[in-house]
């Protein structure tokens, strides 16, 4: 096994190590050091020179030599006066159990790289949710990282980084290796349009694509379904967080909603007077339904622009997407065509109907049987920061970061900005997968909220490479750094392998 270093000082939370020559240990390496008591996992966090020479000499000999005047000088045994120091922290312990480290290594002991067999000890989740292979700053190390799902899950999974870094891919991947079992029911909001695959490689080449997903779109695909909901279907409560309204044109909502029942929308759009509304309420509400939801009434009949909606059709729309996620099945509802506020309102439609039947089960005493359901939601601040549409209260996704884990509703949660999330909500995101992030502030909210302590890990955030992340979960021993496949990559594996069971291990 190949020696890289030795422990030369330090303290916990700060180990000092010499880099062997010969060697490159890199920033985020997990590197491993044996005594009799078992393995210490050490992750290093900075790198910097050390010279037995002192500064001064060395700046007169790299004088002469820069200026030519030094024929062949040299250092006198330069890989033993000059070396390089890695800084590290014991992340784990591995003898007979995994512990949190609360003793040194042993001083003066040889340091060298993590193998297989090292981290075999990891044991099999039952609800495997595939991320990515184990990571040693950039070298992978060929063990499969899952997630337990039903943990994972329901206690939310943030997923931040700039742009670019792979947040998609690793949410495409994940939907993949659970795709086909049933075991989770998704709903995936999707306004790029890209985890289907309309163009390209996507969920819909798995091959158990059939069974596993259903996929919704006012421009459907041959075989798929038709996003259209009716306009029944909307309750006033949807709108909750989502949509602005005054005290007076709340009031007038109720009034419509106890004058006409489902059919309130549409006779604010036709203009149907209610008693107790004034004309101007009136035209307010109808020109916010016009312009967030695309709703108006032309003198004959009311037009949906966008087309999610309908005063005819789509009566059974929310109640097959609710029963297919009940199912296990994954729902990717493509809202590229539709505008913001459209999407969360369609959003907090299901989210709303899911909880609710989600709290009924669990006061019936029927939710054990129920299969965990993740609400996937990209530019998560939208709904969760403290930005402009949270000021508009809470709504359904707020409320689900906040209290869904003891219905088994959670949510998936996609950003790049972290930062403008409240930290109590953050905080209850109890996984985290955080990719690269050359921001200072989103490292450092982050790093505030994570489950494990990760105050060293600044550089290591900062340096991730695309598909690079680390995954610091309340239900993780230590914050594992991972490697995630590209997806089209991934999907060849699925499509080969659809039938073997996954040989998995969980960190934890
Ligand atoms: N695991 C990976 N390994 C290698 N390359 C990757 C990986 N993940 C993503 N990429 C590359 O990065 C590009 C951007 O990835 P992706 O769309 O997932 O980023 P994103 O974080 O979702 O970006 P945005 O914030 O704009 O939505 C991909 O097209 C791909 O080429
Ligand atoms: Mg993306």
């Amino acid at each position: 096994m190949s020696i890289c270093g030795q422990i030369i000082a330090g303290q916990l939370g700060k180990i000092l190590i010499r880099e062997k020559s010969g060697q490159k240990i890199e920033l985020g390496d997990l590197l491993v050091v044996e005594d009799d008591r078992g393995l210490a996992l050490i992750q290093i966090h900075n790198l910097y020179y050390g010279s037995q020479i002192s500064q001064l000499a060395r700046e007169l000999i790299s004088g002469v030599k820069l200026e030519g005047r030094g024929g062949g000088l040299q250092f006198l045994e330069p890989q033993l006066r000059n070396y390089v120091i890695a800084e590290g922290k014991t992340v784990l312990r591995i003898s007979d159990n995994i512990s949190v480290p609360k003793i040194l290594p042993d001083f003066f002991n040889t340091v060298r790289y993590t193998t297989k067999q090292d981290l075999e000890f990891l044991s099999v989740p039952e609800n495997p949710v595939y991320m990515g292979k184990i990571r040693s700053g950039s070298k992978i190390i060929d063990i499969d990282v899952y997630l337990d799902g039903l943990d994972a899950f329901t206690h939310h999974i943030l997923i931040p980084s700039t742009t670019g870094r792979g947040k998609s891919n690793l949410v495409k991947v994940m939907l993949c290796s659970i795709l086909g079992q049933d075991r989770f029911g998704m709903l995936v909001l999707d306004p790029h349009d890209e985890y289907y695959g309309r163009s390209g490689k996507g969920l819909k080449d798995h091959p158990k694509s059939r069974q596993g997903i259903r996929y919704y779109s006012t421009n459907p695909l041959p075989g798929t379904n038709t996003l259209i909901i009716n306009l029944n279907s909307i309750e006033p409560e949807h709108f909750e967080g989502i949509l602005s309204f005054t005290i007076a044109q709340q009031h007038a909502i109720r009034l419509y909603k106890s004058e006409y029942g489902d059919r309130w929308i549409e006779s604010i759009v036709r203009g149907k007077g209610v008693k107790g509304v004034n004309k101007v309420t009136l035209s307010v509400l109808q020109r916010i339904i016009r312009t967030s939801l695309s709703i108006y009434f032309d003198g004959e009949e009311v037009i949906c622009e966008n087309r999610v909606f309908s005063n005819s059709a789509g009566e059974a729309t929310i109640h097959d997407m609710v029963h297919s996620i009940e199912e296990g099945k994954i729902v990717v509802i493509d809202t590229s065509k539709v505008g913001d506020e459209a999407e969360l309102l369609i959003g907090s439609i299901i989210a709303n109907a899911i909880l609710a039947k989600y709290q009924r089960y669990k006061s019936e005493g029927g939710l054990t049987e129920k299969v965990p359901v993740s609400i996937v939601i990209e530019e998560a601040p939208r709904v969760l920061g403290s930005n402009k549409l949270a000021d508009l209260g809470d709504n359904i996704y707020s409320r689900i970061a906040r209290e869904g884990r003891k219905f088994k509703v959670g949510l998936l949660a996609i950003t790049q900005l972290a930062s403008v999330i409240p930290r109590q909500v953050l905080t209850n995101m109890n996984t985290k997968i955080i990719l690269g992030n050359e921001m200072a502030p989103e490292r450092r909210a982050l790093m505030d909220s994570a489950a494990q302590d990760l105050s060293d890990d600044d550089r290591n955030i900062a340096s991730l490479d695309r598909g690079e992340a680390i995954v610091s979960s309340i239900f993780t021993k230590f914050a594992v750094p991972i490697k995630i496949p590209l997806f089209k990559d991934y999907l060849e594996n699925c499509v080969q392998s659809v039938n073997d069971r996954p040989q998995t291990v969980f960190i934890g």
